[in-house]
């Protein structure tokens, strides 16, 4: 049997404020395990059966990341981590 967490656990429970392009393309950390939060280093594959999910910038500017991995709106930071 796998020892792989099916929920995320919370990197941050707060938003992580990230400057992002127009059209680019980030990959989001899911898991909560990656080392270089908000943004996925692969650690899931050891650790998580969880994914990265992908976000593209429509504009220039900052981005607030969900930190805690719980928001409804993911990967955006939609306030859900005022309640957990
Ligand atoms: Fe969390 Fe990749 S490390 S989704
Ligand atoms: Fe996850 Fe705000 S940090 S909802």
């Amino acid at each position: 049997m796998s020892d792989k967490l099916t929920h995320p656990v919370a990197a941050q429970k707060a938003p992580i404020a990230m400057d992002v392009e127009a059209g680019k393309t980030y990959a989001w950390c899911a898991c909560g395990l990656s080392k270089k939060q908000p943004l996925c280093d692969g650690a899931h594959k050891a650790g998580s059966t969880l994914t990265p999910i992908r976000y593209t910038a429509t504009k220039d500017g900052k981005a607030y990341f969900c930190g805690c991995k719980e928001s409804v709106n993911r990967p955006l930071c939609d306030g859900t981590h005022g309640k957990i």
